[in-house]
């Protein structure tokens, strides 16, 4: 199969990008303790993944209270604008792009892990229910979260536009907001995990508030055309559920065209836990999108062409075959073989399953 739209050019906001294969956001809980610092190591990594269309960072804490796994950067300290700033100047150096994906993780935490050993934030006093929290003690059973009170939420948003703030100031080309896989922004969303009874509950207007209030505050920063969004209408994964999915993220979809944004990138098979796609209309999000949309999850270079040429999707993002295929967009113009990703060595540890995945060329040279 001739792959001719995945290698063909397509506008991303005011971005021109060389083909269509971005980089997924991919937690790999490798930033230097104490502070949650990016490191040269991570540099590294991103650096040997640059010949995507664009890298989408791994989820990034925007305060302390958002994070939610052992290892994971953050980036509202000057430290780490520091560090993040030496990985966007190698991405750049390389030919690059790079976003930044900004996290809260709400409930999916842990007290070990939240500042003064507070429980985790969410919606409602719902624990998660599958599952442990990686935390430095090992992995350790979810608690019930606090629920958040109505007048918090604000700083919350003031805390994603100053990450927004600290992104552009290390360097990134643009963000995306984190409103998937069962964190903060999809425990508001979703009816499963949000049962208040303020303006930020309810009905899917209030559902939907606070994902608005965020998208405007990082909109601000940037410009819509630098800032993308990313949700999982049907993923079950941290214990998610919505009794209609379509209705909410029709609704949702609809809301964000005011802020002329440069993609929507929609999760439509996570992989991380059972979850049925069968009764959800993508395409009915595509058609809602003022802008580009990235579709992910499961896809080959052959099923990535297909949804281009049939006006699926604009953009393909991987996620896992870029952790074992440092090269990926040459291998798939190849059609050479992938590298096996080594799912023990995802989450922490050092550059075993983290730098040393060959490109093609390594691969010639050992030969
Ligand atoms: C994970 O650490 O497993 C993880 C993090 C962020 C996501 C999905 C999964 O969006």
């Amino acid at each position: 199969m001739t792959l001719n739209t995945l290698f063909s050019e397509q506008k991303l906001g005011d971005l021109t990008l060389p083909h269509r294969i971005v980089m997924a956001p991919l937690t790999r809980s490798r930033s230097s303790q104490p502070g949650d610092i990016p490191n040269d190591m991570n540099v590294e990594y991103y650096k040997q993944r640059s010949s995507a269309a664009m890298i989408i960072s791994e989820a990034t804490q925007i305060s302390p209270q958002g994070k939610g796994y052992a290892f994971t950067p953050g980036i509202y300290s000057e430290e780490q604008i520091a560090g993040w700033k030496k990985i966007t100047d190698e991405v750049h150096a390389q030919g690059g792009r790079i976003f930044m994906q900004l996290w809260h993780v709400g409930r999916v935490s842990h007290s070990s892990l939240q500042p003064g050993n507070f429980l985790p934030v969410a919606p409602s006093a719902i624990a998660v229910s599958e599952g442990q929290a990686f935390t430095y003690e090992g992995m350790q059973d979810f608690e019930t979260p606090r629920a958040l009170d109505e007048s918090e939420i604000p700083a919350i948003v003031t805390q994603y536009r100053q990450a927004a703030i600290n992104a552009k100031q290390a360097g990134f080309d643009g963000v995306e907001i984190h409103a998937a896989n069962g964190y903060l922004l999809d425990q508001f969303l979703k009816d499963g995990t949000n049962k208040r009874t303020d303006i930020y509950g309810g009905k899917i207007e209030n559902r939907s508030r606070f994902v608005l209030d965020v998208t405007q505050a990082v909109t601000d920063v940037w410009g819509g055309d630098r800032v993308g969004i990313r949700i999982s209408p049907t993923g079950t994964f941290n214990s998610m559920s919505d009794s209609n999915p379509q209705a909410l993220y029709n609704y949702l979809v609809e809301k964000l065209n005011q802020f002329n944004l440069a993609y929507l990138h929609v999760v439509e098979e996570l992989g991380l836990s059972e979850e049925s796609t069968d009764n959800f209309d993508f395409n009915a999000l595509r058609s809602i999108f003022n802008s580009a949309y990235m579709a992910n999850g499961g896809y080959t270079g052959d099923t990535a062409e297909q949804s281009l040429t049939n006006d699926r999707s604009d953009f393909i993002a991987f996620g896992v075959p870029f952790i074992s295929n440092p090269d990926l967009p040459e291998r798939i113009r190849q059609g050479a073989d992938l590298n096996e990703a080594d799912p023990n060595t995802f989450y922490g540890g050092d550059a075993k399953g983290y730098l040393d995945y060959p490109s093609l060329n390594q691969q010639a040279a050992s030969a």
